[in-house]
């Protein structure tokens, strides 16, 4: 992985930039705006959004506004766990595409497994996907038996899942399992929201490439080869998260921070949710 223009290839051959922008808690109108106005000209071309962050039209705003073509942007977003369910899928699809402003999205993902329900909510799925409405489609929070249960029943294998992953949940056997079956594995909230940077292990890497904590987890992350998305709103950091392509870690410093996994969760558990 050489720049940010650099992409995973999906298994239907679809390619998917390594590295996006997250907007979770990005309000709607001007702050993201700026930050997708800003992410696009420091070079990314991936925009994480979701029907639950309430900013879809933001985000297709700014892409429009950006000057650069809706094709050289990889675009997601995910239906959310009270639209679950066939037909509420499809109308909740029409909803993000219109607040988008586009006729097409690059990945829709079943935000999470919602028992009973995320089945006939990837069904809609496959529909759009074969209807041509969306290039991919994926799953978000599935842990090994869902994607289990679902791939005993599916037509057309997930293509991503997105889940919580950053060094303190290195999530091995999810991964191995999603590399097994050519399902791109995505990093949702890589920095910790912020909880790692004055780790010692970290800092002492940081301090011998001149990088900051940051863009040593997210160099960690492609090094994995896991999609990564970090969120920021700030214009420095949007380009700081960017500036992870002109240095490699080494195996041993991949090793120690691997090592710092403790299977510990900031987001809830995909097993246990009430939402
Ligand atoms: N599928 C899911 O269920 C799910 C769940 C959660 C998140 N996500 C996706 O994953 C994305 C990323 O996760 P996240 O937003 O939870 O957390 P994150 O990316 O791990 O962390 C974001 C926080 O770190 C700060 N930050 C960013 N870059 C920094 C840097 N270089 N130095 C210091 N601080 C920095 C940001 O501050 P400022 O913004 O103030 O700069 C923000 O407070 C989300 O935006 C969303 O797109 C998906």
């Amino acid at each position: 992985m050489k720049s940010i223009q650099d992409c995973a290839i999906l298994h239907n051959g679809v390619k998917m930039p390594w590295l996006g922008l997250g907007v979770y808690k990005v309000k709607n109108g001007d702050e993201v705006i700026n930050a997708v106005k800003t992410a696009l000209e420091a070079g990314y071309r991936h925009v994480d959004t979701a029907a639950f962050y309430d900013n879809e039209e933001g985000v297709g705003q700014a892409i429009k506004e950006s000057g650069v073509p809706r094709e050289q942007i990889f675009v997601t977003t995910k239906v959310w766990n009270s639209d679950q369910g066939y037909e509420t899928t499809l109308k909740a699809f029409e909803t993000s595409l219109k607040k988008l402003g586009m006729d097409y999205i690059d990945l829709y993902l079943v935000h999470w497994p919602v028992r009973g329900k995320y089945k006939e909510t990837y069904k809609a799925l496959e529909k759009l996907y074969k209807d041509g409405f969306v290039r991919a489609i994926g799953v978000s929070n599935f842990q090994i038996h869902h994607l289990e249960d679902l791939m005993a029943e599916c037509e057309i294998k997930p293509m991503v899942n997105q889940v919580e992953y950053h060094p303190r949940l290195t999530q091995k056997e999810l991964h191995a399992f999603c590399k097994q079956h050519h399902i791109q594995l995505e990093a949702w909230s890589p920095l910790m929201r912020g909880g790692l940077f004055d780790d010692p292990t970290l800092l002492e890497i940081s301090k011998k490439y001149g990088k900051s904590p940051a863009q040593v987890i997210l160099r960690w992350d492609l090094q994995n080869e896991v999609v990564t998305i970090p969120k920021s709103i700030t214009p420095q950091r949007i380009k700081e998260n960017a500036d992870v392509f002109d240095f490699e870690l080494t195996p041993e410093e991949m090793e120690k921070i691997d090592a710092l996994n403790m299977n510990k969760r900031i987001g809830s558990d995909p097993d246990n949710f009430d939402f």
